[in-house]
């Protein structure tokens, strides 16, 4: 199959209508989206991306209306829909009869989310259908956020990508799911869990250590990149990996002793948001340069600091012997 990249937002529809696949931009990460009312079309994400058949799907719906299409909506996961929507947030809400159980892998929720990104808003508001959407990328590898990235990962394997840019936000949406008045969050993302326990005026429960195949984010090697990554004390790794080529992800610092083509710094500002935009692109510049090892700083433990730690963590699980 010809993979062809543009920005035509009537040909990417076209291809949904045909239950054809086709990447989508969103402020995240870009989306690999099928028709989420077509099962045959769902299969074919799993398919393209390699991805088990047992690890869901979000569905991406236009606007806040047209969640109770689809699921059932309690009024404490409805203020956060009013708080966090359109955005880098999914919710997870029992699902209605009408959405398959390929979507969901079986289980009785869909996790939802309404994407900001201005060209994806325009299409799912010419759709009559939601569109089911994994991360754009082959399973248990980096998340796309070029149009690039997604066509070095699927080319071949899909008709059309829509290209919206370098995503904003740069990494995953953040997932959460009511469960007796708690807000539980299963993915810390792009929406700071600072700024839920604000709206909720409680702190948020973390469910985020299971490896059950139905807990969100959860696989294990779902970050990995090529090259081994460890993430802690730059300087106190350095000197247990001397003579290897290393490469250093760092927040804002340079590291003295180690050629500046093989260190990235992520935000010389210090600025989370900035670091948060360019880690996976960086990610995946470290494995197109033959280093032996990545040493990642860890990040300060707040805001989207949890994201990019959570991200590098899960990378790390990854780690062959060095
Ligand atoms: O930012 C994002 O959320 C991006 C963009 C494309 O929207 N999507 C994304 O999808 O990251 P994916 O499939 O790569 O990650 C979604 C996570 C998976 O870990 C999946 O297991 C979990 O959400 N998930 C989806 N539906 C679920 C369900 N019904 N129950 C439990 N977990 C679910
Ligand atoms: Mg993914």
């Amino acid at each position: 199959m010809n993979t062809v990249i543009g920005n035509d937002i009537k040909e990417a529809q076209y291809f949904l209508e045909k239950g054809e696949l086709v990447a989508i931009p969103t402020e995240t990460v870009y989306g690999l989206a099928a028709n989420a009312m077509n099962d045959e079309a769902v299969i074919k994400i799993y398919n393209a991306k390699n991805r088990p058949q047992f690890n869901p799907l979000i569905i991406h719906v236009p606007n806040i209306e047209s969640i109770s299409k689809y699921a059932y909506l309690d009024n404490l996961s409805t203020t956060l829909a009013n708080a966090f929507m359109p955005g880098p947030f999914t919710l997870l809400l029992p699902k209605k009869q009408l959405i398959s159980d390929v979507v969901t892998a079986g289980s009785t929720k869909v996790a939802v989310r309404i994407p900001k990104h201005a060209l994806t808003q325009a299409l799912l508001q010419q759709l009559a259908f939601p569109v089911a959407a994994p991360s754009a990328n082959p399973s248990g590898y980096v998340s796309p956020t070029t149009a690039e990235h997604v066509y070095k990962g699927l080319n071949g394997k899909i008709p059309y990508i829509l290209d919206g840019g370098a995503t904003s936000v740069g990494l995953e949406s953040t997932i959460v799911e009511v469960q007796n008045q708690e807000v539980v969050v299963h993915r810390v993302g792009g929406v700071n869990v600072e700024a839920i326990e604000a709206i909720i005026g409680k702190p948020v429960v973390f469910q985020l250590t299971h490896q059950q195949p139905n807990t969100p984010g959860q696989l294990k090697s779902h970050y990995a990149t090529t090259t081994p990554l460890l993430v802690g004390n730059v300087e106190q790794l350095l000197t247990k990996f001397e003579g290897k080529k290393i490469g250093i992800i760092s927040f804002s610092k340079s590291y003295a002793n180690i050629p500046s083509a093989q260190q990235f710094i992520l935000s010389p500002n210090a600025d989370l948001a900035e670091a948060a935009k360019n880690l996976f692109s960086v990610m995946r510049l470290m494995d197109e340069k033959n280093l032996d090892i990545v040493l990642a700083e860890k990040f300060p433990n707040e805001g989207l600091g949890r994201a990019i730690n959570d991200r590098l963590n899960r990378a790390q699980h990854f780690m062959k012997e060095v």
